[in-house]
């Protein structure tokens, strides 16, 4: 079921793993809004309705779902933006990200919203999260999520980041959550086992041109985000190490997930790639997951 591409590099980058590994299906997690309810509340009204809710122990305001008597997203608290349906491993970007209430934000792949919102929260509504999606139909479904979650300090852009730069703006922190293979969402989405050469070929020049684009609008001293939902260390660690190569920007320490892989294919990378991390479905419980945060030097 794994194509021969994504089989040849596994065998190598993560011995003994098995398709089984790959396509498990993962509790489902929630994220509580702290714009709308109290942690303590939502907890109490989903009980009430019979969902049984476990911390998540690494992320703010994350649990697993472990028993729902029916949907998660057809309740009259999700409805009414009290809480949204987010892997960890996600909320954890945007917590690396550490945005301040006050900021100035780029969110440069933005749709549908998870993380935009996610961001807001943590800034309480105050400053501004520029949310940047090219598909006009992915706005729809973003615009949707920052009205049900009654976000109030985020501005919608339609446009293509590797523009970003004409919006005429330097931001303090910036998130690229890069549209990427998803290798690392076999467990929702099985053609992520069938990805191939030429999958990676067309994603990684638009990977590698968004975040210079995105480095780009960062003020000197600024912090970037970069994540993908994807194992694959072509559009994770070794186009990381090529840009901190170019740009000089400086590798930022993050607490969770397990390290980065400094040596992808047996090819020596800088040591502090491995400040990067990454999330395993086998290891943490979450879709794998990528997240490196940089920060761009003062001078
Ligand atoms: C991984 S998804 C983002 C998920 C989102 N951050 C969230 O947490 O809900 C990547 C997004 O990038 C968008 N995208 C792809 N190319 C883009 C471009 N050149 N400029 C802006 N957005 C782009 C895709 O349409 C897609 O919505």
């Amino acid at each position: 079921m794994l194509s021969g591409f994504l089989e040849k590099r596994y065998s190598v980058l993560f011995p003994g793993l098995t398709g089984e590994m790959l396509t498990r299906p993962l509790p489902q997690a929630l994220r509580v809004n702290t714009l709308r309810i109290t942690e303590g509340e939502l907890v109490e009204r989903l009980q009430r309705r019979g969902f049984e809710l476990e911390k998540v122990p690494w992320v703010r305001h994350g649990y697993f779902i472990r028993r729902a008597p029916f949907s998660p997203g057809a309740t009259p608290e999700y409805l009414l933006g009290y809480y949204y349906l987010q892997d960890p491993a996600s909320m954890y970007a945007c917590e690396v990200l550490d945005p301040r209430p006050g900021e100035l934000v780029l969110d440069a792949a933005a749709a549908p919203g998870g993380k935009t919102t996610y961001i807001a929260q943590l800034m309480q509504n105050r400053g501004c999260v520029v949310a940047v999606e090219v598909n006009r139909q992915r706005i729809r479904a973003l615009r949707a999520s920052v009205m049900r979650l009654g976000v109030e300090n985020a501005i919608l852009v339609r446009m293509d980041a590797r523009e970003v730069s004409e919006l005429g703006l330097l931001f303090d922190r910036v998130l690229l959550d890069a549209p990427c293979t998803g290798t690392g969402t076999a467990h929702k989405a099985r053609e992520a086992l069938t990805k191939d050469e030429g999958d990676l070929r067309n994603l990684l020049p638009l990977q590698r041109s968004l975040m210079g684009a995105a480095y780009r609008v960062l003020r000197p001293g600024g912090v970037m985000v970069y994540a993908t939902c994807s194992l694959l260390p072509e559009e994770n660690e070794l186009l990381l190490q090529d840009f901190l190569e170019e740009t000089g920007a400086r590798m930022m320490k993050i607490k969770h997930g397990s390290p980065a892989l400094d040596r992808p294919y047996g090819r020596s990378l800088r040591k502090d790639i491995k400040r990067a991390r990454r999330f395993y479905p086998w290891v943490h419980n979450t879709q794998g997951f990528f997240v490196a945060k940089i920060q761009k030097p003062y001078r």
